[in-house]
């Protein structure tokens, strides 16, 4: 068969990256893209691929903190991680637009967020207003074995959910709960909510069908596994069925790609489109990791 390239398989060619898909649902590898040059025509073409394949990898790259905001900074607006702005764990020490995740030891105690520790399908920041819609993750320090960063597509798993599923989804909203993170900590400034109705606890909602704000294709968002989550109107027993099958859905691995990192690798993820998980490590090794997120649109769903 004649291979015929896609346009921005072209214009990738044009601007002299080479774009290689993973072959999975989603994932792309990036090579001869020029970080101190940050030429306007590979930032289009690399941009243009990142849309197209929800991950795009740069792997065993040597990549600064500087080039890795001047990248950033050229994706859009920096978005700040809640913990950075309250100047909490995960701050870097001089660039704030930097929030630092895993666990690095410096006098005997620990700097980053999140630990070493699994986690769950989400979606960044889905307790803003406008999540994030670009995130770049730069391995700084690996472990010897896990920290696998796990992603699936949700483009994907929406254009294959059965009609009568998104008859109940397309234009309804999700509610998640504001109060308690991922871990089941409190989020800080918030206090345990009282009562047993979860509907009534602080909460964001956002459409559980969400446009893309630049291709215009619909993605199921779901923010994050909680039992606290509500799609708005269910009664909760069908609400419980409905997104047990979803989550059942975003772990096939038929929608998934698995980034196994490298020393120097540093992906970008699309989180409008796309939910990832981590595995966790053992507490004894030190992962770090460097991660810059661009402002996102506030999600909205159109048919
Ligand atoms: C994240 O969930 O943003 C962090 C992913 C990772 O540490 O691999």
């Amino acid at each position: 068969m004649t291979y015929v390239p896609s346009k921005e398989q072209m214009a990738a060619n044009a601007a002299g990256l080479r774009v290689t898909p993973t072959g999975r649902p989603l994932g792309a590898d990036i090579e001869g893209f020029d970080f101190e040059a940050l030429e306007a025509r590979q930032v289009a073409a690399l941009r243009a691929a990142w849309l197209d394949h929800g991950v795009v990898r740069f792997r065993r790259c040597a990549i600064s903190d500087e080039q890795q905001l001047r990248l950033t900074a050229q994706l859009g607006e920096f978005v700040k991680h809640p913990r950075q702005l309250r100047g909490e764990e995960g701050a870097h020490e001089t660039h704030e637009e930097i929030l630092v995740i895993g666990n690095g030891r410096r006098n005997g105690a620990i700097f980053g967020t999140m630990g070493n520790a699994e986690a769950r399908w989400h979606s960044d920041t889905f307790i803003k207003e406008r999540p994030p819609a670009a995130a770049l993750l730069r391995a700084v320090t690996l472990p010897r074995a896990g920290g696998d960063t796990w992603f699936a597509n949700m483009y994907r798993v929406y254009d294959e959910l059965p009609k009568h599923l998104k008859r109940i989804l397309d234009g309804r909203l999700i509610q998640l709960d504001t109060v308690w993170n991922g871990p089941g900590r409190l989020r800080a400034g918030c206090t345990a909510p009282e009562g047993e109705d979860f509907r009534l606890w602080p909460h964001i909602r956002h459409p559980i069908v969400r446009t893309h704000g630049e291709s215009g294709r619909n993605a199921l968002y779901l923010g994050a596994k909680a039992d606290s989550a509500w799609i708005v109107g269910l009664p909760l027993d069908e609400n419980r069925e409905i997104l047990d099958d979803l989550y059942a859905r975003v772990a096939r691995p038929d929608y998934h790609w698995v980034q196994v990192w490298e020393p120097g690798d540093m992906i970008m993820w699309d989180n409008r489109c796309t939910m990832h998980r981590r595995d966790g490590w053992a507490a004894e090794e030190e992962r770090v990791m460097h991660r810059t997120t661009t402002q996102g649109e506030k999600p909205y769903f159109s048919h």
